[in-house]
């Protein structure tokens, strides 16, 4: 079957609306249509639509459309093959391998990676529990990890030694190029391929559709270095855009919109056993503004909880900078204590966890604590200056217009200076620093622009897009009376698929105009008067061709004296037609 065959089958057995339900169980019923607050940008009342009619997809807010395809890979990040395969499954549709061969080189990658991968997490879990695993299983339970977390994450054992993963890899059949390829095995200084992870604890690392990208490792001896070892990036794994346990705590997530972001895989791992279940973890970098974009598309309300040490305080900061800047809310939780969420959570039990979520702090107010921590006591004017000019940057960074005037309000009623200097301290620093991109060379980003199309002609194309058999109604219009291109193509791609079905009509304009998806997605979700369509379609068309005709009557006027005959014929004839327009059709 061709990709082409099975897109048509899933579409015909899946709808739209059931497969975004699956993301977004919030999505209402409204006229029509379906709506909820969009997964793609942040807000508050609903402007992102679904069409059943249509089956596609758009968000008034941020302008994202599609299809139910393009729903899911956007949701997941993943691949169209990806996708298809994931669609396919829920449709009740064989995935068959024969569809292995339109596969690019790339996705064929991607796939053996996978497959290694897995081969690679079933040794791992059957040593675990071997006899060789002994140790690690102690290990396990020294940190009161039980077996059916240990199962719920998968974990495993990768033992010291010989190469007994790549001797495993091989009796399967699997190359040692691939293992490498894999992150499963690396070239060491004495020119052997081994394994690359060796007496560890391991943790499989999920996508978000469940599907294993990377290994993380723990040394079970002191001794060892590092304590933790990631794979390293492969074509399946980056780290900047890895959240450890997402797979694990998407459906909780899903369900409340809530998200907890910790430090280390063992409190993620720790944080799920006590019933925390929407917990993920950054593999010990920075969060970085891919995370931000994934997060953004499922949580509404973030909490940052890192160790209650220096470095901490500091990683909490940059990351609720970056989600800010995202344009999310972010909050900040704080332990108070010198232990991390895995200790504090063995120690004090989750009910203390969960006051500390509910007291977490937003940014301003967890930078002014951390700062007052670093310098109690009684201030100088100086150190207020400095103290505020170091939260402004906190300050700047909210994109919320309403936050960062509350918060304003904060910083003047904290240091007990007015809000007018505060404000003005404010823009002092955005100037300086809107300079500052500006001779880095950075543009902002332009607004996903829709392109200027004449209200008439809008409306006209609005309409037949809801029912192209409108087309039939509209007399001596043709393409060529429109001004805009937008509207001449439409026009005449509609008109010829007059005779189908207006579910088929919208994915096949899409594909053939995709540089107008945004504006045909716009326009086919919209809500539309049910009043009366052929009499509206009918008026729009009469009034864009006298138009039209209008202009190019002007034309001809204002080169008059030296029209050719067949010219000066033809505006003689528009002229008798624009009075009797005017006669017979005074309001249009
Ligand atoms: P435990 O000691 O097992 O409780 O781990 P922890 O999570 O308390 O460790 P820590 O706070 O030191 O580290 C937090 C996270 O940073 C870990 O989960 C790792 O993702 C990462 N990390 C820590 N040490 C290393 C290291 O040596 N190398 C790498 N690459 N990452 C590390
Ligand atoms: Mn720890």
């Amino acid at each position: 079957m061709s990709s082409r065959g099975i897109t048509d089958s899933i579409r015909e057995k899946l709808n739209i609306v059931d497969v975004v339900k699956d993301y977004i169980p919030d999505l209402r019923q409204a006229g029509r249509n379906h709506k909820a607050c969009c997964p793609f940008h942040n807000e508050k009342t609903p402007s992102f639509t679904v069409s059943p009619d249509k089956q596609i997809f758009y968000c008034f807010g941020c302008n994202e459309g599609g299809d139910m395809f393009t729903f899911v890979m956007k949701m997941e990040g993943l691949t169209f093959v990806e996708t298809l395969k994931k669609l396919s499954l829920k449709a009740g549709l064989e995935w068959q391998e024969a569809e292995y061969h339109q596969l690019s080189e790339k996705e064929k990658e991607r796939l053996a990676i996978k497959k290694v991968l897995a081969a690679a997490e079933e040794f791992y879990k059957k040593l675990l529990f071997s006899s060789n695993g002994e140790k690690a299983r102690l290990y396990l339970g020294a940190r009161k990890i039980s077996k059916a977390t240990v199962e719920r994450f998968a974990m495993g054992f990768a033992p010291p030694g010989e190469p007994a993963l790549l001797q495993e890899l091989e009796r399967k059949g699997f190359s040692t190029e691939l293992a490498v390829k894999a992150g499963l095995a690396a070239l060491r200084d004495s020119g052997q391929v081994t394994d690359y992870f060796r007496n560890r604890v391991m943790f499989p690392i999920k996508n978000a559709a469940g599907e294993i990208t990377a290994f993380g490792g723990r040394a079970l001896d002191d001794s060892q270095q590092p304590k933790y070892l990631n794979s390293p990036e492969t074509p399946l794994f980056a780290k900047r855009r890895t959240l450890y346990g997402i797979y694990e705590a998407l459906p909780q997530i899903r369900k409340t919109g809530r998200l907890l972001i910790l430090e280390g895989y063992m409190d993620v791992i720790s944080a799920h056993q006590h019933g925390i279940t929407f917990a993920v973890a950054g593999l010990g970098t920075a969060l970085s503004t891919d995370h931000a974009a994934f997060i953004k598309r499922y949580s509404k309300d973030t909490i940052l909880m890192f160790d209650a040490d220096e470095a901490g305080i500091n990683a909490s900061i940059r990351a609720s900078d970056i989600f800010m800047e995202a344009g999310m809310y972010v909050k900040v939780a704080d332990l108070g204590e010198e232990l991390d969420p895995d200790e504090y959570l063995n120690e004090h039990g989750v009910e203390a966890f969960e006051k500390k979520l509910l007291a977490a702090a937003d940014p301003l107010e967890f930078r002014i604590s951390a700062l007052l921590k670093k310098r109690p006591g009684p201030m100088s004017s100086q150190d207020k200056a400095r103290l505020i000019e170091l939260l402004l940057d906190t300050v700047a960074r909210q994109t919320d217009e309403i936050l960062k005037s509350e918060w304003i309000k904060t910083l003047s009623a904290r240091f007990d200076v007015t809000q007018e200097s505060v404000l003005r301290q404010l823009n002092k620093k955005s100037g300086a620093a809107r300079n500052e991109s500006r001779a880095a060379g950075s543009e902002p980003p332009a607004a996903s622009a829709l392109p200027d199309v004449p209200a008439i002609e809008l409306g006209f194309i609005h309409l037949i897009l809801k029912d192209p058999g409108l087309t039939a109604c509209v007399g001596e219009l043709t393409e060529e009376d429109f001004q805009s291109p937008f509207s001449k193509k439409i026009f005449s791609a509609v008109k010829d698929m007059a005779g189908g079905e207006p579910a088929k009509a919208i994915p096949g304009l899409l594909e053939l105009f995709p540089e107008s998806a945004g504006l045909i997605m716009k326009l086919s979700v919209e809500e539309i008067s049910d009043m009366n369509p052929e009499q509206n379609a009918a008026k729009a068309a009469a009034m864009i061709r006298k138009l039209s005709l209008e202009r190019k009557w002007k034309s001809l006027k204002s080169r008059l004296s030296a029209l050719e005959p067949a010219e000066i014929e033809e505006f003689r004839r528009l002229t008798g037609v624009l009075k009797s327009a005017a006669k017979s059709e005074p309001n249009l």
